[in-house]
């Protein structure tokens, strides 16, 4: 088993990017590298430039994800960390996928279209080609997995069209160049709300430090947050279902559900008929205590560019290796002369 995955590298990192892709990046991790398979996690620098950014930003953003990513159990000696743009290798196979893939197929990506919306003129060309390179880099290292959530189901099956179109046109048919990757479905994201509206996403965005738990927050700063969220003045319900219309009450009981890995029946059954001035404690602690080590790593590395750095050169260095195969036999079997 082989996993390829890729992260955007964005800044202020919060509870939502912890309990979302990273956590199940790091159980990807321990479940795969136990069995024998491998994990390639990269920071998909190159996609980044597809829509307007600050220069500045991206490699700060890079870094700071990096450090997230290793605070939160990463293991650079178990999965290969890095980021794209050291492997060029990504952008040369990415070129030459370029011939398979057709107007047509990328015409029909919703992200294109949501992203685009009306402009469509006024994208870059990388927007569009976006998906070609994904799919590059998955069918780079021979990815027999990928992790998909909704949003990327469409991108993966490109890149299996892309892979199936180029076995069939270049390669012989005992002899096909592309492992056509399979879905692989994480356990299901937590979807992790604002602490002041309990029906928007918790965001890096949101004007309000207030409704986010962010990864450089020490135990006061959590436990203070916790405290103000907002919430209603009913005590819990002893089941889910009392939870129906109760939006900020749903998100706090999820919180302590995935935080303590057990369900939210469960922690209704603990704390059913109690108010939120019995439960906010409690789930303070429970939080303070889980992210205090992961907050403490994350505020040193991320002062440590020297050692960030490296990190992403040793990683893009064992990429580059198992890269080069794949990328030359595709070079031959176009008929490239090297
Ligand atoms: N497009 C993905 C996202 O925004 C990131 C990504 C880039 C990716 N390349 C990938 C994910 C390859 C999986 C495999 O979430």
């Amino acid at each position: 088993m082989r996993i390829v995955s890729g992260i955007q590298p964005t800044g202020n990192l919060h509870l939502g990017n912890y309990l979302g892709a990273i956590r199940n990046w790091v159980a990807m991790q321990d479940q795969v590298s136990a069995g024998g398979g491998q994990c390639l996690y990269f920071l998909a620098d190159l996609h980044a430039i597809s829509m307007p950014h600050v220069p500045a930003q991206l490699s700060a953003n890079t870094r700071e994800m990096v450090a997230a990513l290793v605070a939160c159990g990463i293991d650079p000696d178990r999965s290969i960390l890095f980021n794209q743009s050291q492997v060029p290798q990504h952008a040369e196979l990415q070129w030459l996928l370029n011939g398979t893939a057709r107007m047509g197929w990328l015409n029909r990506m919703t992200q294109w279209k949501d992203k685009a919306g009306k402009n469509r003129e006024g994208q870059s060309v990388a927007l569009f080609t976006y998906p070609v390179l994904q799919a590059a880099d998955v069918l780079l290292y021979q990815a027999t997995h990928v992790p998909v959530g909704e949003d990327q189901k469409q991108h993966l099956e490109l890149a299996r069209d892309i892979a199936q179109k180029f076995n069939n046109d270049f390669c012989t048919e005992d002899a096909p160049l592309f492992t056509l990757p399979e879905p692989y479905i994480p356990p299901e994201a937590a979807r992790i709300m604002s602490l002041r509206d309990g029906t928007a996403k918790m965001s890096k965005s949101d004007p309000s430090d207030m409704s986010r738990i962010n990864m450089t927050d020490d135990a006061d700063a959590i436990m203070q947050k916790v405290k103000k969220a907002k919430t209603d003045p009913e005590p819990l319900p002893s089941e889910a279902a009392g939870l129906e219309g109760r939006a900020e009450a749903r998100n706090l009981i999820a919180i302590y559900a995935v935080m303590a890995g057990t369900t939210v029946d469960a922690v209704l059954a603990d704390f059913g008929g109690q108010g939120f001035g019995a439960f906010k404690p409690r789930l303070g602690e429970l939080l303070a205590e889980t992210l205090a080590p992961i907050n403490e790593r994350f505020v040193a590395l991320r002062e440590d560019n020297a050692a960030l750095d490296a990190i992403l050169r040793a990683g893009s260095e064992k990429a580059r290796a198992l890269a080069v195969p794949t990328l030359n036999a595709t070079y031959a079997a176009l008929g490239l002369v090297r």
